[in-house]
């Protein structure tokens, strides 16, 4: 394995902290571990040198490496499953009846590998079935790593990863490829936009969602990357929306001007009488 020096340490804690608000100040062994295969691909014998590359490439394409081997890519379908009931009976019930003819706009913010988007989706498709009819669905599945948004595109999982799924959905959205992977069926991808967004960059004013799910990725932010992720969050919502956030990651009081509506849910305030509220 490469080592770190302390000053090669310090300069990539410092580099993901500022372009991905990610704290890995007590990761060091972890960079060494995750790195010392992309500098040997490239015939580096040192963090030094890596650096000086990271510095000079205006491609991009080392900052992507970086970004790919450093992120924190776990997770599974139907993680955090309360939050899928909760949006199954409280949340969609209440959205889609004030929404109507228009469409509702749900946002996958750090998607990873796309188990969570693919339940959702799963949730929505039997919804519609139970509902007869819902306002049409946009999803937006984002990451600022371009290697699991191609996993999350191509929706192919090892087999193992089935048995999370209610067997129903597993008869109903998925197909069996061979002996090792499945495949999520095509029809619920049709809805669903993979794209790059690095959550530390300005979020386009004009994209309005009426439900954010952020969960499982400020955990490994620092305070001020958490601080000004949770505003950009609560702008991006319409008013009346709502934002869930992994359990290990609540809100406090004062970080928030979200009202919290139950573990790890967070909902934006209406405004006031004759303002346009969640329809918008
Ligand atoms: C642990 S996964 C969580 C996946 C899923 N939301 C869940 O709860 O299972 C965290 C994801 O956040 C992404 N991430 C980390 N920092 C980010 C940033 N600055 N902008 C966008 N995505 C980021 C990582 O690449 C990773 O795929």
């Amino acid at each position: 394995m490469i080592r770190l020096n302390e000053k090669e340490f310090t300069e990539i804690v410092a580099y993901m902290r500022e372009f991905y608000g990610i704290n890995l100040n007590k990761k060091k062994t972890l960079i060494e571990c995750r790195l010392t295969k992309e500098l040997q691909r490239r015939g580096l014998s040192s963090f030094g040198e890596y650096l000086e590359l990271l510095k000079g490439d205006r491609t991009g394409k080392t900052a992507e490496g970086i970004v790919n081997q450093l992120t924190t890519n776990y997770t599974y379908f139907m993680r955090e499953p309360v939050h899928f009931t909760i949006l199954k009976e409280k949340i969609f019930p209440e959205l889609f009846r004030e929404i109507q003819h228009g469409i509702c706009n749900i946002w996958c913010a750090g998607c990873s590998t796309g188990e969570e988007c693919y339940t959702l989706a799963m949730l929505l498709q039997d919804y519609k079935e139970e509902a007869g009819q819902i306002p049409s669905v946009r999803m937006q599945a984002t990451d600022i790593s371009r290697e699991v948004l191609e996993k999350a595109q191509k929706g192919v999982y090892p087999l193992r990863e089935l048995e999370r799924l209610p067997a129903v959905w597993q008869k109903k959205y998925c197909r069996v490829a061979d002996k090792k992977v499945f495949q999520v069926n095509e029809s619920l991808k049709y809805n669903i936009m993979f794209r790059y967004q690095n959550l530390m960059q300005t979020f386009p004013a004009s994209e309005k969602y009426h439900v954010i799910l952020c969960r499982n990725v400020m955990i490994y932010f620092d305070k001020d990357a958490r601080k000004a992720l949770i505003e950009k969050l609560e702008n991006s919502l319409h008013p009346g929306g709502y934002l869930l956030i992994g359990h290990a990651e609540l809100l406090s009081r004062d970080e928030t001007r979200l009202e919290q509506t139950a573990p790890a849910v967070y909902r934006k305030q209406r405004r006031g009488n004759g303002e346009k509220n969640i329809n918008c």
